[in-house]
């Protein structure tokens, strides 16, 4: 059953920046687009690179790998490679705790 999982404080992650956490050993990106937060498989759905590794342009984060681009508001794919869209999740905060829903 989902429920909120505490992956760091708040303000560990910063505006246009982007943090890798793991939630039961699944990778899962948190971007931070001027102070909303996006949670997003880690993954690229091309071939398995860490976007967290890739630069977040706006609300776009750009695969180092082979620079597929992907909405973290929706997951949707922007640019290819990559034609499957990411799975997105829930954020919120609590206090200072970054909450993603799991
Ligand atoms: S692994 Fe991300 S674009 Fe190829």
């Amino acid at each position: 059953m989902a429920r909120f999982v505490t992956v760091a404080k708040a303000n560990s992650v910063q505006p246009g920046q982007v943090l890798k956490v793991e939630i039961d050993n699944f990778p899962v990106a948190v971007a931070n687009v001027g102070g909303t937060f996006h949670a997003f498989d880690d993954t690229c759905t091309h071939e398995d690179c860490s976007l967290a590794d890739g630069d977040l342009e706006q609300h776009k984060i750009i695969c180092p790998c082979h620079f597929a681009e992907f909405d973290v508001r929706n997951g949707a794919v922007l640019t290819p490679p990559a034609t499957v869209p990411l799975k997105v999740y829930p954020v919120r905060v609590q206090g200072s705790d970054l909450q993603v829903e799991f």
